[in-house]
């Protein structure tokens, strides 16, 4: 078959143009039994091809038809032996990896600033995680990957090591060397598996990083419907065979999956993988045109500062992919929190984040130079109204010791609980995620021992006016620890 096919949204095609007479699920039937106004709203297209997995339309399951053969575009596309469709985004895709590479008692090493699915699988599998700081930058006061050094020392530190995580590309759009560290990785024998959420495109364009499968990596979870011009909900689990078991992929994506998988969404990562793989490099190639532009004219705004090349020093900041615009605003005198609504009120923009010092702005395959004037003027107005506050800020961003791990974080999940005095609660088991942001990296997972530097380090931020994100009392009087007093080693 050739790239310029879409097996699975041709069969939706050719099913809904029969139309057949039906007497199975979604009882919608065609939108014919839906709400009005929302048909209306939404169209009868989309409905027409709302179906499930009948014989002619394959089942996701276990494929054999369609879906079969638009997994193996997909794995032409991004460069893997195998690629399996997720219609419960990169989460669902990222726990199904972990679920394949460790078992209860495993360990597993990680980033310290993983998304939340990276540790649901980690409480699901039983594993340890043994964690690795990524690097800090004090100027954005942001985390990015980790460095090959780390993964060196850490390796030797727990050669036990069942598999290692990577986030890669980061949120920001920072990368490390990931083929040295996939290299360091593979001498011991074990497989590394990537958090790709945030690089589908990365494959597709010279000027960007990497991507995991080009790296050499064992498994990626990519989100195609982040960047990559699919719906959302919709990844990509890439694979390649040697040091992971494909069969055993397949059987842990179906325990975590749905039985009734979205026609739409997996039709449309059909359709995203042909439009990537045709015409991929050229429209990613102006996506990064326009971005550069941006960047050029956001820097020549007073006070503002976008994130550039001159971050590349190290293994952890390799290279970069410069469609993620990372905007600092501190030298403004305001937060990234105010500058986003500021912007949401004064100019009906939406950023994809903000946090104390910064937003992110993303230029996708979906921009043109239109929206590129709108942000940049924007911006610009913002640096006016802002004019008289602005002064050159230090940010406060440190990073807290990583504490003892007690106990795995699946006991901690099922252990008693209770709520005592934050002050009080030294040498007590944690029970909760604290974070503090910037840079969101976590302070305490469940299962470790609460010291008291961490919690001095808690109440240095809090004073600083960092927020503080996960625990049940926000205010930070209290916190949730495990019932027993002793931590077991
Ligand atoms: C680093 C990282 N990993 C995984 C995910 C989960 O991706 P999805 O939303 O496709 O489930 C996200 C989501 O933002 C993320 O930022």
């Amino acid at each position: 078959m050739s790239q310029l096919e879409t097996p699975l949204f041709d069969v939706l095609l050719k099913h809904r143009n029969r139309h057949p007479i039906q007497f199975h699920i979604p009882g919608h039937k065609k939108g014919q039994g839906m709400d009005p106004a929302f048909r209306e709203f939404v169209g009868d297209n989309v409905l027409s091809i709302d179906l499930i997995n009948i014989a002619p339309l394959d089942d996701l399951h276990s494929p054999k038809g369609a879906i079969k053969e638009a997994q193996k575009l997909a794995a032409e596309a991004f460069g893997a032996d195998h690629t399996f469709f997720s219609v419960q985004g990169t989460s669902g895709a990222i726990m199904a990896m972990i679920l394949t590479v460790v078992g209860p008692g495993d360990k597993i090493l990680v980033p310290r600033n993983v998304h939340k699915s990276t540790m649901s699988a980690i409480v699901l599998a039983g594993a340890i995680p043994i964690f690795i700081h990524p690097e800090v930058d004090e100027e954005f006061g942001i985390a990015h990957g980790i460095s090959a050094e780390s993964v060196e020392k850490a390796l030797k530190t727990y050669p036990d090591a069942k598999a290692m995580l990577v986030i890669n590309p980061t949120y920001f759009g920072f990368a490390a060397d990931l083929k040295r560290i996939v290299d360091i990785v593979h001498a011991h024998n074990i497989p590394v598996i990537v958090d790709e959420a945030h690089g589908v495109h990365i494959k597709f364009h010279d000027e960007l990083p990497i991507s995991a499968m080009q790296a050499g990596a064992d498994m990626a979870a990519t989100s195609v419907h982040k960047l990559g011009g699919s719906m959302t909900q919709s990844s990509v689990l890439n694979v390649k065979e040697g040091l992971v078991s494909v069969n055993r992929v397949q059987s842990v994506l179906s325990m975590l999956t749905t039985t009734s998988t979205s026609y739409p969404i997996l039709a449309s990562l059909d359709c995203a993988r042909r439009q990537l793989a045709v015409h991929g490099y050229d429209l990613i190639d102006e996506t990064i045109r326009l971005a550069k532009d941006a960047r050029k004219r956001i820097n020549k705004i007073p006070h503002l500062k976008v994130a550039g090349r001159e971050k590349l020093h190290s293994s952890a900041t390799f290279d970069m992919d410069l469609t993620k615009i990372l905007i600092s605003v501190k030298d403004l005198g305001i937060t990234g929190h105010q500058a986003e609504e500021w912007l949401r009120l004064n100019a009906n923009i939406e950023v994809e984040l903000s946090d104390l010092y910064n937003i992110l702005c993303l230029v996708t395959l979906g921009d043109t130079k239109k929206e590129i004037n709108l942000l940049v003027n924007a911006l610009q107005r913002m640096s006016l109204a802002f004019e008289s506050e602005a002064s050159v800020k230090e940010t406060n961003v440190n990073i807290p010791d990583i504490p003892a791990l007690a106990m795995t974080p699946r006991d901690a999940f099922y252990s008693s609980t209770e709520v005592m005095p934050l002050e009080e609660s030294v040498g007590y088991i944690c029970a909760e995620f604290i974070m503090v942001y910037p840079p969101g990296i976590p302070i305490f997972i469940p299962g470790e021992i609460i010291t008291e530097d961490n919690i001095r380090y808690i109440q240095m931020n809090i004073d600083a006016g960092l927020p503080v994100q996960g625990p049940e009392d926000l205010s930070l009087k209290t916190i949730r620890v495990i019932k027993e007093r002793k931590p077991i080693f």
